[in-house]
């Protein structure tokens, strides 16, 4: 008994930024954008929110795998830009979608956040504990950008991405993931400032900061090594798969890890193009994409991975 995907959906917001609407407003351009991230546009929240988006994506993976919101025991959300600092966004979703029997918790892992939800899901079912779950990767990281950094801000976007996992007899074959809490501040956030009037208060980092050529680096032999790590313990050759749904930070890390999987870009799905880097939320907004295309079929092996701060990563290879 293992942990399948059985709906999927997605949610972005209506407001487009295109690299050239980014040139109007800062020291940058299209052509570097592009030529050093692949990214073209994003889509930056207006009036929605972290909740509303997950809830939106939500409602279309619950359609699509023909569940009711009671029949939801878990939902997960992994975000790092909530709404609220309480309550969770994974509760918000909750009241939003009337998913009234189920328990509701955020996971902190960034760009790993969707993979740790998944693999905290399979392991509750292994348990024996829940039925179904609802996993949701979400962000709204145009509100923690530095605006001012050219560097970080160009490279981001919002939206939620959802799936519904059941038990099942074919699905998760294998997961990895890890954590390296030492190099954690090379992508960091201090979201607020200690406003407590008996202690003096230091100067904090209030945006997103990032160490690019740190993160790169991690990330080019991170990746290949834990999908090399997932495959192997499954018995599989990199190329017994169809796709691999990567977070989508940079175009250049993934030509990277086909590189050195040796094998064809082709099999490298891509959104980074037209949603920019949505932390947690790219690896399920492309899986919804691949999945909407019809590009999967029953029995296809699929790799999932997802890197970044924390610093984490985490690697899956599941049979649809
Ligand atoms: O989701 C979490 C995981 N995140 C990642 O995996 C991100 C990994 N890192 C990267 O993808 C890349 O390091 C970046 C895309 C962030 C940066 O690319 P890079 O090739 O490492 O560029 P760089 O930081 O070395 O900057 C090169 C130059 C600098 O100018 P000088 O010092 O050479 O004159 C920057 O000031 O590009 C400049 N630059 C820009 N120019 C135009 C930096 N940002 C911009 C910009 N527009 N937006």
């Amino acid at each position: 008994m293992t942990t399948r995907i059985i709906g999927t959906g997605r949610c972005l917001p209506e407001h487009i930024v295109t690299n050239d609407d980014l040139a109007k407003i800062m020291d940058t351009s299209d052509e570097w954008i592009a030529s050093r991230t692949g990214i073209r546009k994003r889509h930056i929240a207006k009036e929605e929110t972290t909740a509303s988006m997950s809830a939106e994506a939500a409602k279309r993976a619950l359609k699509q795998a023909g569940l009711s919101p009671e029949e939801i025991d878990l939902i997960i959300v992994g975000t790092i830009t909530g709404d609220y600092v309480t309550p969770s966004t994974a509760c918000e979703v909750q009241q939003i979608i009337g998913a009234e029997n189920a328990v509701a918790f955020d996971i902190n892992a960034a760009c790993s956040g969707f993979m740790f939800a998944l693999n905290t899901a399979h392991a509750y079912f292994q348990s024996g504990i829940y039925q179904n779950a609802l996993i949701i990767g979400a962000e709204t990281l145009s509100k923690i950008m530095d605006w001012g950094d050219r560097s970080t801000s160009v490279l981001f976007g919002d939206g939620a991405g959802a799936a519904v996992v059941t038990k099942g007899d074919a699905g998760l074959l294998n997961f990895t993931q890890g954590s390296d809490g030492a190099k954690g501040m090379v992508l960091a956030c201090k979201n607020r400032s200690n406003n407590n009037p008996l202690i003096s208060t230091s100067k904090e980092m209030k945006y997103t900061y990032m160490d690019g050529q740190e993160v790169y680096k991690f990330a080019v032999s991170k990746v290949p090594e834990s999908i090399k790590k997932v495959l192997a313990e499954a018995h599989l050759e990199p190329e017994d798969i169809k796709y691999y749904i990567l977070h989508q930070a940079n175009i250049r890390i993934i030509q990277s890890v086909a590189k050195r999987l040796k094998v064809s870009e082709e099999k490298f799905p891509i959104s980074l193009d037209h949603c920019g880097n949505i932390s947690a939320g790219s690896v399920p907004i492309l899986l919804d994409e691949v999945n909407e295309k019809g590009m999967l079929e029953k029995g296809d092996k699929i790799v999932m991975a997802g890197f970044g701060a924390g610093l984490t990563w985490s690697a899956c290879v599941m049979e649809w």
